[in-house]
């Protein structure tokens, strides 16, 4: 097993507060550099060519955030989406590379969205075994993070948070912890968020992502389609109090706004959050 030395994560360094880099908002995103610290890209938009990023790299820090690897697939890894997953994070220079833990695809099928593990001991050998493997491709740490689901799939041996925990002690990736998506599950499936947060493995958390969405009927939808709302700032102030936030990342895939001020109130918001925290 190739185990990445607990020091390849104290290695990332602290990047700030920034959202991701939607073509929709170039525009004001260029206008707006001065008010953000690091962008986060979709690799799979950038497969295409080399000119837009480059672009984006002469600005800002650049963190590379991939939809389709499907870690937890077992099976062959798809080696021709990773040579350009691999371009992409090397012409980023990009300390880690982040992802899901989730499939997109199972064996024969491609899934189309991020579903959730089956959090069984298979699934945990299997996703350990890509994660060695991705990481050692890549020659950077890989952070993975929590996604949210309206169904949790049956037949679990383990908790989510025992799953991330096992993973990153043999492994030795990152996690990236999504505080919208810990809010939703927690509402959604009726846990209590914090005793979650508590329950992951915290000192392996480099980045965080916040994001918003809305309530249709009794179900939270993780829409990324409106401001970050209160609960989710509260559980990030809980986080930050537990953990050093290196990089957050406001994102936003839908509802665009005509000028992009309510997002930069969020990263300005996440910035000071974090701050508060590390004073305290
Ligand atoms: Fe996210």
């Amino acid at each position: 097993m190739t185990k990445l030395a607990s020091s390849h994560l104290d290695a990332i360094p602290t990047l700030g507060s920034g959202m991701g880099y939607r073509r929709e908002l170039r525009e004001q995103i260029f206008a707006s550099r001065d008010r953000i610290d690091v962008l986060e890209i979709v690799t799979e938009q950038f497969f295409g060519g080399d000119q837009e990023l480059e672009e984006l790299v002469a600005l800002w820090p650049v963190i590379p955030h991939g939809v389709g690897l499907s870690i937890g697939t077992a099976g062959a890894l798809d080696w021709e989406y990773l040579h350009q997953v691999r371009r992409v994070s090397e012409r980023t220079g990009s300390p880690y590379y982040s992802e899901h833990l989730a499939i997109t695809r199972a064996p024969g099928i491609d899934i189309g969205h991020l579903a959730p593990l089956w959090f069984t001991e298979e699934a945990l050998r299997t996703t350990i075994h890509n994660v060695d493997a991705v990481q050692s491709f890549l020659g950077k740490p890989l952070v993975l993070e929590n996604i949210s689901y309206l169904l949790s799939v049956p037949g679990a041996t383990m908790p989510q948070d025992e799953f991330f925990g096992r993973m990153v002690e043999a492994t030795g990736c990152g996690v990236l912890l999504d505080v919208a998506n810990v809010h939703i599950n927690a509402q959604n499936h009726s846990f209590d968020p914090v005793a979650f947060l508590d329950a992951m493995p915290l000192h392996a958390v480099v980045q965080i992502h916040l994001a918003g969405g809305y309530w249709a009927d009794d179900v939270y939808i993780d829409a990324h389609s409106e401001p970050v709302n209160g609960p989710t700032w509260e559980l990030l102030s809980e986080l930050a109090d537990r953990v050093p936030i290196r990089v957050s990342i406001l994102e936003q895939d839908a509802n665009f706004p005509d000028q992009i001020t309510p997002i930069l109130a969020d990263v300005d918001r996440s910035r000071s959050v974090i701050a508060a925290a590390a004073r305290r």
